[in-house]
């Protein structure tokens, strides 16, 4: 990054310690207004005299004497920081449970980093965990103790994976080994595992009946839904367009209420080799995709993942995958109902007519939001007649309006432009091509959706934006108001009369993020009132069983501007704190924070830690370069000389046995 303004100290022993409360910088009354209130009643006009009648309360709101009002976390906050190891507030216990390279499947072999393969590799726990989903066991029972944890492997990070000399960096894809790119191929997909809690805390279950690993190498999904089977989906390899081997970029997820486990096809695009000519009817929508800078040499060795050989190949990725962890055997089911595009996440909501809803972003700067309602009912009593629930809905996607409305426009063939005369001849068309017919609606280009996730109590519905350094100011709008949007925000979005499948409902900002000490970089104030207060690039979150939500952070290599490395913070939604957040847990340097996730009695928290020491080592003082696997900047979480950093899944309990973040 050019813009190296803040660094922090590598102060482990201090880094639990709160930080004294910080000075505020004021914020205008315009941001106090908007950020309260929302940008939706200011820019109605209709709480213009309200707003500046009740100015003076505002802005004792904004900065209370400390303790002025009760927080919903009662945790004492940690200290922004960075350092090699991961941090977690007072009064509780973060332990690693499984870490890539660590067995899963029974019989896997021990991990050897010296010696990998990919017959090893797809028997252990893959790279880069990001998602987590729990569900009890056996399945209804809300079991809290016993589970089948469901965890995404994004990406591999070959500079700390593989020794140098082996290693092909990202602009070195001539190099690479049939062996290698099959170990990444291997480290990718998911990781289905029991889990069990006994007196000495949580472990995996190495002999569980459910472990499973699905990977980008060998396991065969099927195509389902609207655009299975379609002409555009068919290849060399499968002229029946329905059956794909592998999945790839799975980034975050959701769990259904019917016991099984969404995975999101994130940036699939970057697997791909090969350019077609403009002609080619393909081209227009791979570029739309952004097809064309391949970052994985996977298309020398396997034809599939060259669009010059399988030119279809790329419209059978870009999915939600529907997995079964209650039985290893089964097939998982690319859904294309629900469209293609890179989606983030996944979460569910049954709505209140027993229809299932989904939200997904579309995580890419000017990208959309978008929402599935089956045509389906959920049956509570009867879980496989819901197994097929995915395959037949509308899929919709957002506009949101200045005034504080959001209206949702189905993307169904046929209607408002999506004609064959706008080059959509089907449904099928419609959903592979996502994007684009998102764009004939006119829907709003948002600052990257991460994760959506509604309160099951209240019905609002989070919106995590991560950043938008490209948005320039005549580009905003009241749902994206700040240019050059490098911390993110948060919306929060009320379905009209608390239905999920309205087709209207309002929204507003709950939090515009950054520092509010430094608005030279872009900032702005965030009501900051506990003692570190702001957080940067929201990305997956969860709420809790008390409805408290907590966000995890992505800043990428960024982390050197606000001086903290990622980590999960407690955000309160309700109340004088509405806004205002806490840093409970904080990765080592390099890692982003992923996959938030609470077992239904609130005891448990695990988190997914990402590629530890990769990102923005170059400015981690006394390290100041890129990491390599002789060399990274933290051997987290083993710390033994001869084993790399790995990325892990962490979980979090408290020492009295409570809810966690009490
Ligand atoms: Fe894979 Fe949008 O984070
Ligand atoms: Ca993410
Ligand atoms: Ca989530
Ligand atoms: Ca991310």
């Amino acid at each position: 990054m050019n813009d190296r303004t803040r660094s922090s100290g590598r102060d482990a022993d201090a880094a639990d310690e709160g930080l004294p409360a910080q000075t505020p910088a004021v914020p205008t009354l315009g941001d106090v207004i908007a950020l309260r209130l929302g940008r939706r009643e200011m820019l109605m006009g209709s709480l213009a005299v309200t707003a500046i009648g009740a100015a003076g309360g505002l802005l004792s709101w904004v900065a209370p004497a400390a303790g002025a009002a009760a927080s919903r976390f009662k945790f004492r906050e940690i200290a922004h920081g960075v350092d090699e190891t991961h941090h977690v507030a007072p009064g509780h216990d973060a332990r690693i449970l499984i870490r890539w390279g660590d067995p899963v499947v029974s019989g896997a072999p021990p991990f050897d980093p010296m010696n990998q393969s990919a017959a090893a590799q797809s028997q252990q726990f893959g790279y880069n965990n990001d998602y987590i989903g729990y569900l009890g066991l056996p399945f209804g029972s809300a079991n809290t103790a016993r589970g089948v944890l469901c965890v995404n492997h994004e990406y591999t990070s070959e500079e700390v994976m593989f020794p140098s000399g082996d290693f092909y960096g990202r602009g070195d894809l001539d190099s690479a080994t049939r062996e290698r790119v099959d170990v990444e191929m291997a480290a990718h997909g998911t990781s289905v595992l029991e889990v069990q809690r006994d007196e000495t805390g949580w472990r995996v279950v190495g002999d569980g009946d459910l472990n499973r690993r699905i990977t980008a190498l060998a396991t065969e999904f099927e195509l389902s839904g609207p655009a299975a089977g379609d002409a555009r989906v068919r290849t060399l390899a499968d002229p029946s367009g329905l059956r794909v081997i592998g999945t790839i970029n799975n980034c975050a997820g959701g769990m259904t209420p019917w016991g099984t486990y969404l995975s999101c096809e994130e940036n699939f695009h970057t697997y791909f080799w090969g350019t077609l000519a403009e002609d080619h009817p393909e081209h227009a929508n791979y570029k739309r995709y952004g097809l064309g800078k391949p970052g994985y040499a996977w298309g020398r060795f396997h034809d599939r993942f060259d669009i010059n050989k399988e030119p279809n190949e790329a419209n059978r990725f870009g999915w939600i995958v529907e997995i079964d962890p209650l039985d290893p055997a089964s097939t998982p089911r690319k859904r294309t109902a629900l469209g293609r595009f890179k989606h983030e996440g996944a979460e569910t909501i049954v709505n209140t007519d027993g229809r299932v809803v989904i939200y997904s972003g579309d995580d890419q700067r000017f990208e959309y939001l978008y929402r599935f309602v089956s045509d389906g009912i959920f049956d509570a009593a009867d879980r496989a007649a819901n197994m097929d629930l995915l395959d037949r809905g509308t899929l919709s996607v957002a506009r949101f309006l200045d005034d504080g409305r959001i209206e949702w426009l189905p993307l169904v063939h046929g209607e408002n432009g999506l004609t064959a005369e706008n080059g959509f001849a089907s449904q099928a068309d419609v959903l592979i091509e996502t994007r684009r017919a998102a764009d004939v609606l006119g829907a709003t280009p948002m600052d990257r959706p991460e994760d959506v996730e509604a309160d099951p109590a209240s019905g609002k519905v989070f919106v995590l934006l991560t950043n938008n350094s490209k948005r320039e100011p005549e580009q905003t709008d009241a749902a994206n108001p700040r240019a050059e949007n490098r911390f993110g925000h948060i919306i929060e979005i009320a379905p009209a009369g608390g239905n999920h499948a309205a087709t209207g409902g309002t929204w507003e900002i709950l939090v515009l993020c950054g520092d509010p000490a430094k608005p030279e970089v872009g900032a702005r104030w965030n009501a900051a009132t506990s003692e570190n207060g702001w957080f940067a690039s929201p990305d997956n979150c969860a709420v809790d069983p008390q409805g408290r939500l907590w966000v995890a952070t992505d800043q990428g290599s960024s982390w050197a501007k606000t001086g903290t490395a990622d980590g999960v913070w407690g955000l309160e939604t309700e109340g004088e704190l509405r806004g205002t957040g806490k840093m409970f847990f904080r990765v080592p340097i390099g890692a982003e924070m992923c996959g938030p996730q609470f077992t239904a009695d609130g005891r448990t928290l695990f988190v997914a830690v990402q590629h530890p020491a990769t990102d923005g080592t170059e400015d981690y003082p006394g390290f100041e370069r890129k990491s390599t696997f002789e060399d990274p900047a933290t051997r987290w979480p083993d710390f033994k000389d001869d084993m790399p950093p790995r990325p892990s899944v962490v979980v979090i309990t408290k020492n009295d046995g409570g809810m966690v973040g009490e």
